[in-house]
């Protein structure tokens, strides 16, 4: 592996002087780690103590990364892009419900810019390459009300980059992927960092001063769950056709009844295409 692309360590130091080099007020500072708890754990803290919009931190390991739903994310050493943004959103948290999907569409792009494999999004906040899991987004907000903006947002982004199979938990293994393995050769980390944070502050910046709808536009266009038959598991488990989804980023979700329904949290299992089993299998 050449510098650029790998080694076991510096991953946070390159994605630094990369950023460094581009203009724009994402990853001014930039904060990076060795090994952290947490890349939004250390973005929390400095939010608190008051760190300007834009902060970035990144590590080249966590020892408690964590996903959406108290999950465990596996962050090795140097496998990965471990990134958490500071957002100071003048937005009611009514109106913040897209955001992690705005952080996905960001996502996308940089991996599409960069590493030159194809990236879907599926709702809420995962990153596909091959149909396998490749990153994903966990946004955290501090103080507010539904008609008061938060204190702050945490916007934590993780891409498994150059991690092997082995890398992954056994029990991951036919689920998820990294960059590196879906286009055969390493990827430049500190790239695809610099052009993380570009897309983040272009996708947020048309989010907070345009609203949604462009980029609701953007998501349905790179999206693997919309047009599928799908299993939503939330706060009960439904099937059903995935529509669309709403300016709150909610998944529209068609019932076999025809009814509508809106979810705003859960997981989704898409159903493989062409399975032809379901009920929405013919004509749609
Ligand atoms: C998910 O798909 O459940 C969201 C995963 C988010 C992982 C990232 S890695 C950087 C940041 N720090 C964390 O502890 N989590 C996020």
């Amino acid at each position: 592996m050449t510098e650029e692309t790998g080694g076991s360590a510096g991953t946070a130091i390159r994605v630094l002087l990369a950023a460094a080099a581009h203009p724009g007020k994402f990853g001014r500072p930039l904060v990076s780690f060795g090994c952290v708890s947490s890349t939004n754990d250390a973005a929390l803290e400095l939010a608190a103590q008051g760190a300007p919009e834009g902060t970035a931190v990144v590590a080249d390991q966590q020892q408690r990364g964590r996903g959406r739903m108290g999950r465990e994310w596996v962050s090795p050493l140097g496998g990965g892009l471990w990134c958490s943004l500071v957002l100071r959103p003048a937005l009611p948290l009514r109106e913040l419900g897209p955001l992690a999907l705005v952080g996905a569409v960001a996502a996308r792009a940089a991996i599409g810019r960069t590493a030159h494999v194809t990236c879907k999004v599926k709702w809420p906040n995962d990153l596909l390459v091959g149909g396998r899991k490749a990153g994903g987004i966990l946004t955290e907000a501090s103080g507010g009300s539904l008609l008061c903006p938060p204190d702050f947002v945490v916007m934590g982004i993780g891409i498994n980059v150059n991690l092997g199979i082995a890398d992954l938990p056994p029990e991951l293994r036919d689920r998820a992927t990294s960059l590196s393995i879906a286009a055969g050769s390493p990827v430049p980390v500190a790239g695809l960092g610099a052009a993380l944070l570009a897309e983040v502050e272009r996708a947020y910046g048309q989010f907070t001063e345009t609203g949604f709808a462009a980029l609701r536009e953007e998501w349905i266009a790179g999206s693997e769950t919309i047009g599928r038959e799908v299993t939503v598991t939330g706060a009960s488990i439904l099937r059903g056709w995935a529509e669309t989804i709403d300016m709150q980023g909610r998944l529209v979700l068609r019932l076999p009844d025809g009814r509508a329904e809106h979810i705003a949290a859960g997981d989704v299992s898409l159903a493989h295409a062409g399975s032809g089993s379901g009920p929405f299998a013919a004509g749609r």
